[in-house]
């Protein structure tokens, strides 16, 4: 997803440009620009490709300046090359614009404009923006207010950041459906899409709402509607642990958060588990219990990696709480007339909290009102501040696209969750006592997979050529084999898909010869003899299997060519466990194929987009 950042303040600004862009860059990109006023002149350098294109280009002798914006692009309209690239000027190179988001009525506007005599440079919707404002300062307007009634006319979604060389005082931002978030420094602002460009800058937040505007100054920040009502600034105090978006001496961010599972996981559980009584307490979703505890239906919502995460909690509350539960992809949820009532409740499971379908179903489900919660990572995003109250994951800025620690923790959460309403329902003490105890000793588990990773890593040598993968799992692993190959999809560029174990017989095992490896997660549990059974079927057909077991199992020695072993753990809790070799083998086929692990190709960190 684009990246914006921003600033202005008494500080050269190029520096502090060029370093925000950098921190974005996990959320995906493939160009990158800068804006910045000097002596009341707009200085303009944009790039196609990695933003250390765009730092070539800036020359040693580039301008001071202490306002300026700029922009991380993830094309949405127009290819990715620098006529594309923000920020995007008017006619007159006066003003510049830096945009996340999409103008569903570009085309209309664009037409508009151009009747008018402007000339565009670009295919982007955004360059509409630019050309829109021109026309309100020609009519003698002030830039707050040109930008104001130009957004008045936008149909569409956006983060926006705009600066006038005739304005050098302030700069203008603006949000409808893409995150922006303001920062307060002293006798200085800043702008981000996330907080993540702020760290080491200010810990003093504003987190903009849909159809609200502001005049970043160097005496402070005024926030109001774009139908021009005031607004209060609510200032806020975010996260500054600066180690947390560092790499911490890994090679990339995603193995650093794979290895990190242990302490996060450990993180999402402190200060929620009650020993004594054999339960949890959680603030938030906890306040207002009795609204799931009394549901008719729980529906959960999300997409990717979130929606996995939701598939296995939908096993969780129906065996462990006793509640129907439906799980559905939010781009569906959004558009599908879902048929809910009040005594229904939806909960959105997110890492960015900006997901646009899952941001969207939230909305629609509380258009329908039930009550709608959240589990998301990233505090005071927009699904944590839309919905009725939620659960944080604690689990740290998660950089890397491809979602690790993010998942672990929302299954963590999901199983605190349960927990907590198993033991008002039909959860012994006892029961209840043997589920916290084993989630208490979830880090250590999932640390010695950890050292197994050279063990894995030599099964990515040996399958690095693979061009298709299977991914099998029962009942809590079936989601877990979907996730699976989801990371083997996204970061090493392999065709892989997950399937109910038991659905190979149903067509799958056409597929299955000597070149299709199999991942079969075969952990001790209540169907174990049915996977048995399972793998049988495709070592049957010179299938190679590579088994996910429970340590000590000797017998699944018969079947597989190559096994990994993962602690005992009670089955509703094995998906935090079977996902961790799975994490790793992805990664290390990635590295093996010379992906970008990071920021793999066409993919964003967070869809903030349809
Ligand atoms: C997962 O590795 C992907 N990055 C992607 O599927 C992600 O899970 C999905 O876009 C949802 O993101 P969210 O959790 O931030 O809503």
């Amino acid at each position: 997803m684009c990246g914006i950042i921003g600033y202005i303040g008494d500080t050269n600004v190029l520096p502090i440009l060029i370093n925000g862009l950098h921190r974005l860059e996990y959320r995906g990109y493939d160009s990158a620009g800068v804006a910045l006023l000097n002596e009341n002149r707009l200085y303009l350098q944009r790039a196609a490709g990695k933003i250390t294109a765009l730092e070539q280009k800036l020359p040693a002798d580039a301008p001071l300046s202490t306002i300026g914006i700029g922009h991380t692009r993830w094309a949405t309209h127009g290819v990715p090359n620098e006529a594309n690239a923000h920020p995007h000027c008017d006619c007159h190179q006066r003003l510049a614009v830096v945009h996340n988001g999409i103008i569903e009525n570009h085309g209309v506007l664009r037409q508009e404009l151009i009747d008018k005599g402007h000339i565009f440079q670009s295919q982007t919707d955004t360059e509409v923006l630019s050309h829109l404002f021109e026309e309100y300062l020609a009519s003698g307007m002030p830039l707050s207010e040109a930008v104001r009634q130009g957004l008045l006319r936008v149909q569409g979604t956006f983060g926006l950041a705009v600066i006038d060389e005739e304005t050098p005082d302030y700069l203008m931002v603006a949000r409808n459906g893409s995150p922006l978030i303001i920062g307060h420094g002293q006798g200085a602002c800043f702008v981000a899409s996330d907080t993540a460009a702020l760290v080491g800058l200010t810990d003093k937040v504003t987190f903009l709402d849909d159809g609200e505007l502001a005049i970043l100054s160097r005496n402070g920040v005024a926030v109001k509607t774009i139908d021009n009502r005031s607004v209060d600034t609510r200032v806020e105090i975010i996260d500054q642990n600066l180690k947390r978006i560092e790499k911490a001496g890994y090679p990339h961010y995603m193995l650093k958060e794979i290895m990190e599972q242990p302490q996060t996981v450990e993180d999402t559980m402190r200060g929620r588990l009650l020993e004594e009584e054999c339960t949890v307490k959680l603030g938030g979703i906890g306040n207002d219990i009795d609204s799931l505890l009394y549901a008719r239906r729980i529906i959960l919502t999300g997409c990717g990696t979130s929606w996995h995460a939701a598939l296995i909690g939908e096993y969780l509350f129906e065996e462990l709480v006793g509640i129907p539960v439906e799980v559905e992809y939010a781009s569906e949820f959004r558009y599908r007339n879902p048929i809910i009532s009040e005594d229904s409740v939806v909960i959105a499971v997110s890492q960015s909290g900006e997901t646009a379908d899952t941001l969207a179903a939230v909305r629609e489900a509380r258009r329908k009102r039930c009550k709608v919660y959240g589990i998301c990572n990233v505090v005071g995003s927009s699904i944590a501040r839309e919905t009725d109250a939620g659960v944080y994951l604690h689990a740290g800025a998660e950089i890397g696209v491809a979602s690790t620690k993010a998942f672990t923790s929302q299954v963590t959460v999901l199983a605190l969750i349960t927990l907590l309403l198993g033991r008002m329902r039909s959860i012994s003490s006892a029961r209840g006592g043997e589920l916290l105890r084993e989630l208490q000793q979830i880090p250590q588990k999932i640390e010695r997979i950890l050292q197994q990773h050279e063990q894995i890593r030599a099964l990515a040598e040996a399958y690095q050529d693979a061009r298709n993968i299977l991914y099998l799992g029962r009942g809590y692993q079936f989601p877990v084999a979907l996730e699976g190959a989801l990371k083997m999809k996204e970061i090493a560029y392999i065709h892989a898909e997950g399937y109910p174990a038991a659905e190979i017989k149903h067509g799958p095992l056409a597929l299955i010869d000597k070149d299709m490896p199999v991942i079969v997660i075969a952990t001790h549990d209540s169907i174990y003899d049915k996977i048995l059974n399972n793998i049988q079927e495709v070592r049957a057909r010179n299938g190679r299997v590579i088994a996910i077991a429970t340590e000590g199992d000797q017998e699944i020695k018969k079947y597989a060519e190559h096994v990994i072993y993962i602690p005992d753990v009670l089955e509703p809790f094995a998906p935090l466990l079977t996902i961790i070799p799975l994490q790793l083998l992805a990664y290390d086929m990635a590295i093996l194929r010379n992906c970008d692990v990071d920021q793999p190709r066409n993919l964003a960190k967070s869809v903030t987009v349809e």
